[in-house]
């Protein structure tokens, strides 16, 4: 099955574009650097693109940067008085990030901030940053229950907010499971009974195998 949603990725890569030099170079960039290659798959990447164009986002926020590619593809969706923040930990992933991020022609500025997310998003204030029309969630799984509290602090009403790998080819309901799973499934139950946000899930196959991404509007 895998080998058919790897093709099924290439026919609409060839069909539709989801790619191009500049997302493979970034991804080269990411893969000569030793990183590991978990970014967001191309058709995902685009996907974030569409979502952020649907969503008219001026303000952006993204929790997890590795290389650049979901931010490059964030990015561009933005309008000249645009900003987007982007968090990341390890160094070496926010040196590439910030490479392969001055490579690319954008409209408006990126700022890969270095650090622990939770360090960093008080701070974000400081940086004159207030609300964001988009948060894209993809950082250290454990902490999601956090980043989606920071994600509704700074968000308005109809702000988007998504969170990649929620379904890890179906562990996540998986009741024996002691790695990130119980952490993932802590934000589920607080959607369960958080009011402010309106959200669904889609599992997601292809490039990248089997996983899927939350979604939600703040209400
Ligand atoms: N969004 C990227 C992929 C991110 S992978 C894309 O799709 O292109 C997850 C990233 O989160 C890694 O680079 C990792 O270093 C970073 N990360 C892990 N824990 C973190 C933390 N506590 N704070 C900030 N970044 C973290
Ligand atoms: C992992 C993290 C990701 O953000 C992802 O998209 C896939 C895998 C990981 O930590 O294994
Ligand atoms: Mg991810």
């Amino acid at each position: 099955m895998e080998e058919t949603w790897k093709a099924v990725d290439e026919y609409f890569e060839e069909k539709l574009k989801t790619t191009d030099d500049i997302m493979d170079h970034i991804l080269k960039e990411t893969d000569d650097a030793g990183m590991q290659q978990i970014e967001v798959s191309k058709a995902h990447g685009k996907m974030l693109y569409l979502m952020a164009k649907m969503a008219k986002a001026k303000s952006i926020l993204e929790i997890g940067t590795l290389g650049g590619f979901s931010t490059v593809w964030l990015a561009r969706a933005l309008p000249e008085d645009g900003r987007m923040a982007t968090i990341e930990a390890d160094p070496n992933h926010a040196e590439v990030a910030r490479r392969n991020i001055a490579s690319v022609e954008l409209a408006a500025p990126v700022d890969v901030i270095e650090g622990q997310a939770l360090d960093r998003l008080p701070k974000l204030m400081e940086r004159g940053y207030s609300r964001f029309d988009l948060i894209f969630i993809d950082a250290d799984k454990e902490n999601n229950v956090e980043y989606l509290k920071w994600a509704l602090k700074f968000s308005h009403k109809g702000s988007v907010i998504i969170v990649d790998n929620v379904v890890r080819h179906g562990r996540i309901i998986d009741d024996t499971e002691t790695q990130a799973i119980p952490y993932i499934r802590q934000m589920f139950d607080m959607l369960e009974h958080d009011g402010r946000i309106e959200s669904t899930a889609i599992q997601t196959v292809g490039q990248k195998g089997y996983d899927g991404f939350l979604m939600g509007v703040v209400k």
